[in-house]
């Protein structure tokens, strides 16, 4: 595994950026993995300044929220819209989010795991970190072989994402996620964070056993791992 550490949220933004400039330069038909949350907004500003052909790029988002309107401003479909599609001028009908309003939410799952093989699988998979070392919306006991699925988002996550809606009881309390599995397949996965609050999870997930219990920990096991991070998220390394 590689790590980096630069010296803000920024820079973490820039760096993580070249790397999906490289991938896309080198693929310019690039399956990106896209991830949701505050940590990678930098990374898609940095990568707004690049003059990069994004014609033939596809996406997958790792989740989204069960029961949340598509247009709700913070449904991650939203979010991928106004962050990434409308932001870098991706073909919206090459990135894909997980239908969290499907009447079968475990045939939709199962649809979305299928359609990320079709495509040849990701070439670049960035990741977020949870406080509680979660990826994606995988909590701590995800297994490290599970697929897309339906899933339950623990009392932290909740109370973390209530900083986007007016209170947590509006914070959905399912989700659909890429399942480590699937994330695990992606051929380079990047893992941005950044500030102090992220500094324990970094640790347990960089250092620490490989366990469920810190589902980031899994990025250990994969042959091409890079993890960008800031010097306050790098403080327990
Ligand atoms: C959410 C997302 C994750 C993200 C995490 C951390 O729960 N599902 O993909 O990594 O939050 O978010 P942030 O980057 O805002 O701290």
């Amino acid at each position: 595994m590689e790590i980096v550490i630069v010296k803000d949220r920024a820079m973490v933004g820039r760096h993580a950026a070249g790397l999906i400039e490289q991938t896309v330069k080198s693929r310019p038909a690039a399956v990106l993995g896209l991830a949701t949350g505050s940590s990678p907004l930098p990374v898609y500003e940095a990568l707004e300044g690049k003059n990069l052909d994004w014609t033939d790029v596809s996406g997958f988002a790792l989740d989204e929220y069960v029961d949340i309107p598509a247009r709700h401003p913070q449904s991650y479909a939203s979010v991928i819209r106004r962050e990434v599609v409308d932001r870098l001028g991706l073909d919206g009908r090459r990135v894909h989010v997980p239908d969290g309003r499907a009447s079968d939410l475990d045939a939709a799952a199962r649809q979305f795991d299928g359609a990320i093989r079709e495509t040849g699988g990701v070439d670049l998979q960035l990741l977020g970190i949870g406080t509680n070392g979660h990826v994606g919306f995988n909590e701590p006991g995800s297994s490290f072989a599970s697929r897309t699925r339906v899933a339950a988002l623990t009392a932290n996550t909740r109370e973390a994402n209530s900083r986007f809606f007016d209170s947590v009881h509006q914070v959905p309390t399912h989700c659909i996620t890429q399942g480590l599995g699937t994330i695990l397949e992606a051929r380079r996965l990047v893992l941005v964070a950044d500030g102090t609050h992220k500094a324990e999870a970094v640790a347990r997930a960089v250092e620490g056993p490989v366990t469920s219990m810190c589902p980031a920990s899994a990025i250990q096991l994969h042959p091409w791992a890079t993890v960008v991070i800031d010097e306050a998220a790098a403080a327990k390394l």
